[in-house]
């Protein structure tokens, strides 16, 4: 997409979409307003035109206003400030080490479907105490659900996949009021703002936004970062000789080839993007994927240059809705590169391999990634 962005902040950087009735809006300026601007563009992106009111999204964290979304954050931000996700790095270390222990003697493997799609499932689901054999059904779910939010009409495959995870998070949400623990539903569970617990609907809603915010977008930062290493030369060597180097080339890769292209919102009064003058109740997708190719923030912005600095991406969101998982996704990412870089000497991709796309246009990243190395 990225040629087609670069037109498009130049020509039209916002532009109305008729057929749709969307405004898409492509500068960094531009998109980093929209993102952080809440009272003027309200993430109740599913008010409105929209047909499944019902969604489980409807009520979490990502879809409501202050004061609201204030409320549902400070519950849960606890769970992940950076120090308790740095808690975790030990377990990812040796959920990291059983995944490449199963390949690391073959010399080869897909490094989506065996490597970088299990991690994040599995770590999310230890968090929420969610039993080993539990998580394959999980993983469906996720998947059909985000792979249908680029559409705007339900189906009936998604309808019924969210219907079996609300049931499945319903009876795990009364397991735990019996019976608590220490995991993140028994927190939530316990958690109480202005004197009154959460309702059920809004911790089915987040239960839903961490198994699909958390787990797609990991993945995909993960695939695009060995693709990007593999493709600029002299990277997976750098990397591998100096460690410290690894933090900034993530970043750099949240930039160049960011995992969730765009974001919603909609108006909440008249306004102006630019020229363009909206009224209130236009629906909007911020092109964040575009922003973060946009010159007149990085120089050289079609480069990857893993010491970039300053690197204000804007791929984990700006504002109130900042990426919550932001501190545990740049650790798996650290953890698991560096283990790969470490483990598999002569990391490259597999020759002749037609690289394809997941087929979103939110979700970026590639669909199947074959890699191959010296086999230890
Ligand atoms: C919000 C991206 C990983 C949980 C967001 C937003 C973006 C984003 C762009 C802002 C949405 C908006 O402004 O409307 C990413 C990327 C990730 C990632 C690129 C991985 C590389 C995770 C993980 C978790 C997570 C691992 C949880 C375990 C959330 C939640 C929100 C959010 C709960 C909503 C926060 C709010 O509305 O206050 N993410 N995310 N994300 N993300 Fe992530």
């Amino acid at each position: 997409p990225f040629p087609l962005y670069r037109e498009l902040r130049e020509d039209s950087p916002v532009l109305f979409d008729d057929a749709q009735e969307v405004w898409h809006v492509f500068r960094y300026d531009d998109v980093q307003r929209v993102l952080s601007d809440h009272a003027v563009f309200s993430s109740r992106m599913r008010a409105g035109r929209e047909p499944d009111q019902n969604h489980l999204f409807a009520s979490s964290l990502i879809s409501t206003d202050p004061p609201r979304h204030r409320q549902l954050r400070s519950l849960v931000s606890e769970a992940f400030t950076p120090r308790a996700v740095a808690a975790l790095e030990p377990r990812i270390s040796e959920i990291v080490d059983e995944l490449l222990d199963r390949v690391a003697g073959t010399g080869s493997m897909d490094l989506i479907d065996d490597f970088a799609y299990p991690l994040p499932v599995i770590v999310i689901a230890e968090l929420m105490g969610i039993p080993a054999e539990d998580r394959d059904r999980f993983k469906r779910w996720s998947d059909i659900v985000v792979s249908q939010t680029r559409e705007y009409e339900s189906s009936p495959v998604r309808a019924s996949a969210q219907q079996e995870m609300a049931e499945y998070f319903f009876a795990m949400i009364e397991r735990r009021r019996r019976d608590p623990g220490e995991d993140l539903i028994s927190r939530l569970l316990a958690a109480q703002v202005d004197g009154e617990h959460l309702s059920v609907i809004e911790l089915l809603g987040f239960c839903a936004l961490l198994l699909v915010a958390g787990n797609e977008t990991t993945t995909n930062l993960l695939g695009n970062a060995v693709l990007t290493f593999a493709e600029w030369p002299g990277t997976i060597e750098r990397l591998r000789a100096e460690s410290g180097a690894l933090p900034s080339a993530i970043e750099e890769v949240l930039r160049f080839r960011s995992p969730v292209q765009s974001m919603f919102r909609v108006t909440t009064e008249d306004t102006t993007l630019g020229a363009a003058s909206l009224p209130a109740g236009s629906r909007l997708a911020a092109w964040i994927g575009s922003a973060n190719r946009d010159g007149r923030q990085f120089p050289d912005p079609e480069t990857f240059a893993p010491d970039r600095r300053p690197n204000r991406h804007l791929a984990f969101g700006q504002g109130i809705h900042f990426c919550l998982g932001a501190p545990l996704a740049r650790l798996e990412a650290r953890v698991a590169l560096s283990a790969l870089l470490a483990r598999l000497p002569g990391l490259s991709l597999a020759p002749g391999a037609p690289l394809e796309r997941i087929d979103s246009t939110i979700i970026f990243g590639p669909r199947a990634l074959p890699v191959q190395w010296q086999p230890t």
